[in-house]
């Protein structure tokens, strides 16, 4: 029998007859956190199996003050951590100022996504737009043996022990972290320089910043990237010389903007843009590329391939689906519809020597979430790993591989009321080959009422899972995971028990 201690429980002020649908079901926000070792397996743990998952949540704790958006959850991390063929579990809230001040106050004290900033009961805080709650619930990654997490309308970088998940404090790179606009979810890990590469945006010129961070936590590049206005970018791409930024054309309109309604419209006669600027070129380096007009949530990487930059992403066939007659909910939540959205791997060739941009559709299938093998980002990949969604929701089915080479497709497709969270790609301890290695992803079981993290070999993604890892709760659903190989965690080869690693 497992033991599962609880750690800590936050207050919650959420009604139990709660019937919002990005709060109940496989979103039903949790409250308690856990530690538990040695989990119960079915099948078996690959020994060369070595590191950690992390997934982050939107887990929200208040309701909102009138429309609760899911982007607007707290921060809770999950991980589940791999190693001697035995895995372990916790579950932590990221103590951030938000999460905190909410906790004393026992509400809601930022207006979400969904409402006006206006109707704030704070003045203060974060986000591009100001005065939202910066929930770092977005996204997480491992830096210098840290984990950070992020949000993705901009703030602070969240620093959490990867193994124990407890709240480190902020980034504050030496004190040149950019405050006052914040960072960006997605930023990047160049696994071969162990460098960080991130944007920022907000509504005040130049609109995009990019910096990077040196494998020490040192601020040691910020630039300016001028846009034509306030933009919505969502993540960004780095070749092994270049970073790759974007104009997309979705934005606040502006005339709104100026009477402090934010309002986001998609124009398809405007073009999509990338601008490419070398790793530590300055605002004079950069090259803008147009491409057709969409929207690009996001990319699976890029490299460099002679004078083109190959970029993959997810190109949306309708940015902007059609409002309809619908209820509230159905025409806010139509933006988190891939079925309506319909982004399709895609690639773009951006041409250094003309300047031209070449681009073309790599698949049939809607998917979006990609994740490949971490020693390819930035350098040339063949494999991804991307999610397909049930349509009408915010849910995942299941997994796709693709591979460019071929252009085949490998798909497994979870059981009906089984919905995964973004699947990162683990390379095998010794891995030989690209795909030589493990698919992780926890999924939340509805028939069942339970979660598992589950284990496939990237190999053979269709035969289904090789161990399913049985976890204390139910885990709500959420955006963003990685996985951290456990040799980039300090003290994690050598400490008796890996769960309890100290930095
Ligand atoms: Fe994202």
């Amino acid at each position: 029998m497992v033991e599962i201690e609880i750690l800590g429980r936050a207050l919650t002020t959420i009604p139990a007859d709660d019937d919002h649908p990005y709060r109940t079901g496989a979103w039903r926000p949790q409250q308690v956190e856990r530690k538990a070792d040695d989990l119960d397996v079915v099948g078996e743990l690959p020994t060369d199996l070595d590191g950690v998952y992390l997934r982050n949540t939107e887990n929200p704790l208040h309701p909102a003050m009138e429309v609760y958006h899911p982007f607007d959850g707290d921060a809770m991390v999950h991980v589940v951590g791999f190693r001697d063929g035995k895995a372990f579990y916790r579950n932590r809230f990221v103590r951030t100022d938000g999460f905190v001040a909410e906790q004393e106050a026992g509400r809601a004290l930022w207006a979400g996504l969904a409402e006006d900033p206006a109707k704030s009961p704070t003045q203060t805080g974060w986000g591009a737009r100001g005065r939202m709650k910066d929930a770092s619930s977005t996204d997480v990654i491992v830096h210098n043996g840290v984990a950070l997490t992020s949000f993705y309308q901009c703030g602070d970088l969240y620093r959490l022990n990867p193994t124990t998940l407890e709240t480190l404090g902020k980034a504050t790179w030496d004190g040149k972290f950019p405050s006052s606009v914040g960072v960006s979810a997605h930023p990047k890990i160049d696994e071969h320089t162990g460098e960080l590469l991130f944007f920022n945006y907000g509504t005040d010129a130049p609109y995009m910043h990019y910096g990077v961070v040196d494998p020490d936590d040192n601020l040691v590049h910020y630039v300016d990237i001028p846009l034509p206005g306030p933009r919505l970018p969502h993540d960004m791409a780095f070749t092994e010389n270049y970073t790759i930024l974007n104009d997309m054309p979705l934005f606040w309109e502006p005339e709104a903007l100026t009477v402090g309604k934010y309002a986001a419209r998609f124009h398809p006669d405007i073009p999509a843009r990338f601008a490419v600027i070398p790793r530590y070129g300055q605002t004079s380096d950069i090259r803008w590329f147009e491409a057709e007009s969409t929207y690009v949530l996001h990319f699976v990487n890029a490299y460099e391939d002679g004078h083109e930059i190959v970029l993959d992403g997810y190109f949306q066939a309708d940015p902007e689906p059609p409002a309809g007659n619908g209820t509230l909910y159905q025409r806010m939540f139509r933006f988190l519809d891939n079925d309506k959205l319909g982004p399709k791997l895609h690639r773009w060739r951006l041409d250094l020597q003309t300047g031209l941009t070449k681009e073309e559709s790599l698949t049939d299938t809607v998917s979006e979430f990609g994740m490949l093998n971490g020693r390819h980002a930035g350098r040339r990949h063949r494999y991804s790993y991307s999610a397909t969604s049930v349509p009408g929701w915010f849910l995942f089915n299941g997994i796709v591989k693709h591979d460019a080479e071929t252009g085949r497709e490998e798909k497994y497709s979870l059981e009906e009321g089984v919905f995964a969270s973004e699947t990162a790609m683990a390379p095998r301890i010794g891995a030989q080959g690209e795909d030589d290695g493990y698919l992780v992803t926890i999924v939340s079981d509805m028939n069942r009422d339970l979660s598992e993290c589950l284990v496939f070999d990237a190999r053979a993604i269709a035969d289904g899972p090789v161990a399913r890892v049985r976890l204390p709760e139910r885990v709500s659903s959420g955006t963003h995971s990685t996985w951290a190989p456990g040799s980039d965690i300090p003290g994690w080869s050598t400490a008796d028990d890996p769960a309890s690693a100290v930095l």
